[in-house]
């Protein structure tokens, strides 16, 4: 019931007219506060706003999570009463904890509102099973080494830009002797500044209106240069160079195969991720105007840093779709317990990364993360177990310059396509006609 209250309050305030009664902000003893506001209150606030951090908010608009000194809260309300013409327009918590939870809360509620994603069959063995052994460590090693070698690939700099020309270039190359596979550079994105997502679409032949995504985030970002520059150091290996690198490792092993799926497949890498889920936000927010069917969507960020002892891939429980990961579940058993991985369940707490903006949108999405815990951002004491995330360090001799644990995401990304895509009953495996 209470989240019902937060949608219906957070509804309330970004709905530009509604009076509210201005409440007071959290504040007691503590000399800061953080406050949770739109984007374009955000805005004009910015002179009063430190550590300003990106969240996708429930419908799938961008909020700005900031902290502000509990002296300026006043002027801060002044401010956002005389110009946007209504009361407090931003929430305020004691802590950054709460801000998060806050925001969680709200995404719980519209979480569980949604249809149930549908339930899919694991029978596709015969197109799965010798796609699993063709998995290069070398080609994902490759791929990722291309695209840290970027300056960076911040989505407002050239840099940012040219790189996600080179993903189109490298799945044009993927894709050059096949009629049925077109690449895109999607541009549709009205804050993504100069970068595009790049898409590339393999048309179903039998049920070509409904669509299996695989995606990752093709842009970078430095947390620790301060000015965000275009020559800012964000190699970005791991974070999500390894995640664009293994989907192209499943195209490549699809395609050569002379696969061709009853769904259409749509191999995604999203722009300006790093500074609020933009690029996926505006991909889904354009399938959904346009009544596109997607069956599934699959996020690979984050797949290349060392495994832990106890387990090999985690599945992200919130802002994703519980039946579609009971079924990522079966398939793991079906497809990847028999190479000998461990499965583990890790809850991001927040919209952490591209599978929410498609939650938001309504459709059945979830996300595969690497073995280990990943750092606290909020605690500056804490470094999790991949301690290079945002910085000059994230790079592939960080990761013992091996892609070796990007494989069994490649593994999953194939049991993916191959049980969601199914193979055309029209079409024989090597790909002629029958
Ligand atoms: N790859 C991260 C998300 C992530 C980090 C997932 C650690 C799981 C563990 C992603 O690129 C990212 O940095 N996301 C942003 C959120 C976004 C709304 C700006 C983040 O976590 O701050
Ligand atoms: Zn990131």
């Amino acid at each position: 019931m209470k989240s019902i209250r937060l949608r219906a309050a957070i509804a309330a305030l970004f709905s530009v007219g509604t009076s509210m009664a201005c409440a007071g902000a959290a504040r007691g003893d503590n000399p800061s506060v953080y406050i949770v506001a739109s984007q374009a209150t955000h805005a004009g606030i910015a002179a009063f706003a430190h550590d300003a951090q990106y969240r996708l908010g429930a419908s799938g608009e961008t909020l700005v999570i900031a902290r502000v000194e509990a002296g300026d809260v006043d002027a801060l309300s002044r401010y956002v009463h005389e110009n946007e013409h209504r009361c407090g327009g931003f929430f305020a918590f004691e802590s950054l904890r709460e801000a998060e939870s806050f925001l969680a809360d709200d995404h719980r509620a519209q979480a569980s509102a949604q249809p149930a994603g549908a339930a899919y069959t694991i029978d596709n063995h015969a197109a799965v099973d010798p796609w699993l052994p063709q998995v290069d460590a070398t080609h994902i090693h490759d791929t990722i080494q291309t695209l840290s070698a970027f300056r960076n690939r911040y989505y407002g700099s050239p840099h940012g830009k040219a790189a996600a020309e080179s993903i189109r270039g490298m799945w044009q190359a993927l894709a050059s002797d096949r009629a049925d596979v077109d690449v895109e550079l999607f541009t549709g994105c009205a804050d993504c500044a100069t970068q595009p997502s790049v898409i590339m679409t393999l048309h179903g032949n039998e049920r070509a209106n409904e669509v299996v995504v695989i995606g990752g985030h093709l842009d970078s970002i430095n947390h620790y240069e301060g000015d965000y520059g275009d020559e800012q150091d964000a190699p970005g290996a791991d974070d999500d160079a390894s995640g664009i690198a293994t989907l192209t490792e499943v195209a490549r092993i699809a395609l050569a195969s002379g696969w061709r799926p009853q769904r259409t497949i749509k191999f995604m890498g999203y722009a300006a991720e790093e500074v609020g889920l933009r690029g996926s936000n505006a991909v889904a927010t354009k399938f959904a105007a346009e009544g596109v069917n997607v069956a599934g969507v699959l996020q690979l960020d984050m797949t290349n840093y060392k495994d832990g002892a106890a387990y090999d891939m985690q599945r992200i429980t919130d802002y994703s779709d519980a039946s579609l990961n009971a079924w990522f579940g079966d398939l793991f058993d079906a497809y990847l317990v028999p190479l000998g991985f461990v499965l583990s369940d890790l809850e991001c707490g927040y919209g952490c990364s591209d599978h929410a903006s498609w939650t938001a949108r309504g459709y059945p999405s979830g996300m595969m993360f690497e073995a280990g815990r990943p750092r606290d951002e909020s605690d500056p004491w804490d470094l999790g177990d991949f301690p290079y995330i945002h910085s000059a360090g994230d790079t592939l001799a960080n990761m013992d310059d091996s892609a070796i644990p990007s494989v069994k995401f490649a593994q999953f990304g194939l049991a993916f396509v191959g049980e969601l895509g199914k193979t055309s009953e029209r079409i024989f495996a090597d790909g002629f006609e029958g």
